[in-house]
């Protein structure tokens, strides 16, 4: 039988990424004692009342159909957050709910890109833009950031990038895997070229709530004169630790929106109301496990960062934002491939490869915040040692 191209198009994509992640789970499952850094999901348990919430709401019936666009609920919510974040009235008709930033990423890119379009992005950039830039037909155009500059995209490289074919702009703050948070001041930069260029801004802010030290979140969407220009795909799976929920949305214009919901509703004809009602509740609310939680997060990148301190081949700077550190390895004169197989097959800590995340990552691993300080301190005296060993 024969198959549509885009299963061969994304069929090359993805395991390769994660062979080192697997092998260690391999090993796991046979008994052997393994550090897991490799994949971002949060250990902490979330909020209890906002479960609670899910739970109610299912109890009260809350499990017909929902609305296309999603609840009412979640889209006031919605609303009310994002009129607190950019300080404008922003409308509920400016929100699409969809089951995690995953497929918002999916829905806002097959709105905006055709067959043939340019997605510039970042690189290091996360795993599965490439899936979706490919999904919807388009062609990744990656743009190398500098390690030396904290992995921050220089608005005259974007520039120099931009062909006629160029499409969207994907950008990601916090960045999952560097850690860098666009500024404000770079974020009008880069707005300007977008508005120069007629780009559209996707802007995925998945771990917006979780910045370190003195650097602030912002987004286009905060800037009035890009608000037509950008889709914001976000969700509760990082800030809220409830990945399972798939409790996401896209924050858009109304026009965005109105096009891009019978492409949604063509695959989910709606969500689960009950999920929806709960992560209204959680964004009304304020919840002090999820200030633990960062405050978690700060601490054990502090701990990896001052322990990678001493050592002469490998370091690591403290991220912007987010949940991963990227630890420097080029002067072992390794791959961050070859660097994380090692890490695994001599001193059982698992790491992501840079290089999962695109040439710009290559030389560096990607460690994931997910253990505390202890375990973290052990995998990166691990992680020194194997360094001093090569
Ligand atoms: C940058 C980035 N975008 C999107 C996602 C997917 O998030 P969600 O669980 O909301 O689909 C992740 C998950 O790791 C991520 O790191």
């Amino acid at each position: 039988m024969k198959f549509a191209k885009v299963t061969a198009r994304l069929g090359g994509l993805g395991s390769d990424k994660w062979a080192v992640h697997i092998e260690g789970r391999r090993r796991a499952a046979l008994g052997e004692p393994m550090i897991f850094l490799s994949i971002g999901e949060p250990d902490a348990p979330p909020p209890a009342a906002i479960l609670d919430e899910a739970t109610r709401q299912m109890h009260a019936g809350r499990l017909g159909y929902a609305e296309g666009r999603g609840e009412a609920s979640v889209r006031h919510a919605l609303a009310r957050l994002y009129t607190r974040q950019t300080g404008r009235a922003i409308d509920e008709s400016q929100f699409i709910y969809l089951p995690g930033t995953q497929s918002a990423l999916y829905a806002a890119m097959m709105a905006v890109v055709d067959e043939g379009d340019e997605v510039l992005v970042a690189d290091p950039y996360y795993a599965t833009y490439e899936g979706i830039i490919a999904a919807a037909g388009g062609i990744k155009a990656p743009i190398r950031v500098d390690p030396d500059h904290g992995f921050h995209l220089k608005a005259a490289d974007l520039e120099k990038a931009i062909t006629p074919k160029s499409r969207v702009l994907l950008m990601n703050t916090p960045s999952n895997p560097t850690g860098a948070v666009f500024t404000r001041s770079e974020i009008e930069k880069i707005g300007k070229i977008c508005e120069r260029h007629d780009l559209w801004i996707i802007s995925d802010e998945v771990y917006a709530t979780m910045t370190y030290g003195n650097s602030v979140f912002s987004s286009p969407f905060d800037i009035p004169e890009l608000e037509k220009r950008t889709v914001v795909v976000s969700s509760i799976s990082k800030s809220h630790a409830l990945p399972g929920l798939r409790a996401g949305w896209i924050a858009a214009s109304a026009e965005f929106c109105n096009r891009c919901i019978p492409v949604t509703e063509t695959m989910l004809f709606g969500s689960q109301p009950f999920i929806e009602d709960a992560a209204a509740f959680a964004l009304d609310n304020h919840f002090p496990e999820i200030d633990a939680m960062k405050r978690a997060y700060e601490q054990r990148a502090r701990a990896l960062v001052k322990s990678l301190e001493g050592s002469k081949t490998v370091s690591a700077r403290m991220p912007e934002g987010g949940m991963f550190v990227m630890v420097d390895v080029r002067k072992t004169g390794l791959s961050g491939e070859d660097f994380a197989r090692r890490l695994l097959a001599e001193e059982n800590v698992v790491t992501m490869p840079g290089e999962s995340f695109g040439a710009g990552g290559s030389g560096h691993l990607r460690v994931a915040l997910t253990v505390g300080v202890e375990e973290i301190t052990e995998a990166s005296r691990r992680i020194a040692r194997l360094a001093e060993r090569i």
